[in-house]
């Protein structure tokens, strides 16, 4: 029997229901199986592929080569979950040719469901065009990591009344543009709130409070996986770091030791064909 992955039309009926979607970042095969099978309804192949999975020290250095040879993986990884992928640095930015000609290259070479863009009304135009071709697009607003260096790091977005305004007008020029779904990231809950109440579209929050419509976070920070900075929002649900850290301690002392391998792991030939090689 096929499995059907969710579509736009289920997700936004999920917000109809007041029920809440849940989406978790994955960037390899094992681990798209895992949260596929775990019951996510979304993936997000994001860019923090660069710094939790590729040691860069930022977003901005990422590929299309790369994010596409990860997405690709998480497709194959997954059944039911709606996989999004995220448009690199200036792969969207330039002109809104570029951005149809990308978003369409992460589309057909991943299998990828939709594609995830960074900013409003900078960008609508390339919104536009990309959703204009039929590619499902998720926006992006709030702390915005690829443009972190013009916000002034990595810090809340919308806390004065000039920036809150602009996140409502960009909000709703994004789900006016055909956007299926906004992500929200730092911003404070109050405002998140009100962009949830405002939008049609389903609203997913990272550090943006209970009151969205769903929520996002990086797999290595659920699971204990990233030795970096933890922002504030992240909860750890897991401390897999410990416990692999063990597996492979525990692997090199046995070979050490000589425990490992034992019988049950090695193969044997006959006492004659052992004869016959030892008889030169
Ligand atoms: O790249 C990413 O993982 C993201 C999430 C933090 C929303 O954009």
């Amino acid at each position: 029997m096929t499995v059907e992955r969710f579509t736009t039309l289920e997700l936004k009926e999920i917000k109809k229901n007041e029920e809440k979607i849940t989406m978790i970042t994955a960037y390899d095969y094992p681990t798209a199986q895992l949260v596929d099978e775990a019951g996510v309804e979304t993936i997000l192949v994001g860019d923090s592929l660069g710094m939790v999975v590729l040691g860069y020290q930022d977003t901005l250095s990422v590929t299309m080569e790369e994010m596409i040879h990860h997405a690709k993986a998480v497709v194959r990884g997954s059944k039911r979950s709606f996989v999004i992928v995220d448009m690199p640095f200036l792969t969207y930015q330039i002109n809104k040719e570029e951005a149809l000609r990308n978003a369409g290259r992460i589309i057909q070479e991943t299998g990828a469901q939709g594609v995830k863009l960074e900013g409003g009304e900078e960008i609508i135009d390339a919104v536009r065009l990309i959703i204009g071709a039929g590619i499902p697009v998720v926006g992006h607003l709030g702390l915005t990591p690829q443009s972190a260096g013009q916000l002034g790091g990595f810090k809340v977005q919308g806390k004065d009344p000039a920036t809150a305004r602009k996140m409502i007008e960009d909000a709703v020029l994004l789900e006016e543009a055909g956007s299926f779904l906004l992500v929200l990231e730092c911003v404070p809950w109050q405002l998140a709130k009100e962009i949830t109440k405002k939008l049609t579209i389903p609203v997913i929050g990272i550090g943006a409070g209970k009151y969205c419509d769903g929520q996002v976070l990086v797999y290595h920070d659920v699971m204990g996986l990233y030795t970096g900075k933890r922002p504030k929002f992240v909860k750890q649900y897991a401390s897999a770091r410990d416990e692999m850290l063990k597996g492979v301690g525990d692997y090199i002392s046995e070979v050490r030791q000589g425990s490992f391998p034992e019988e049950k792991h090695t193969f044997s030939i006959s006492q004659e064909v052992l004869d016959y090689i030892l008889k030169e």
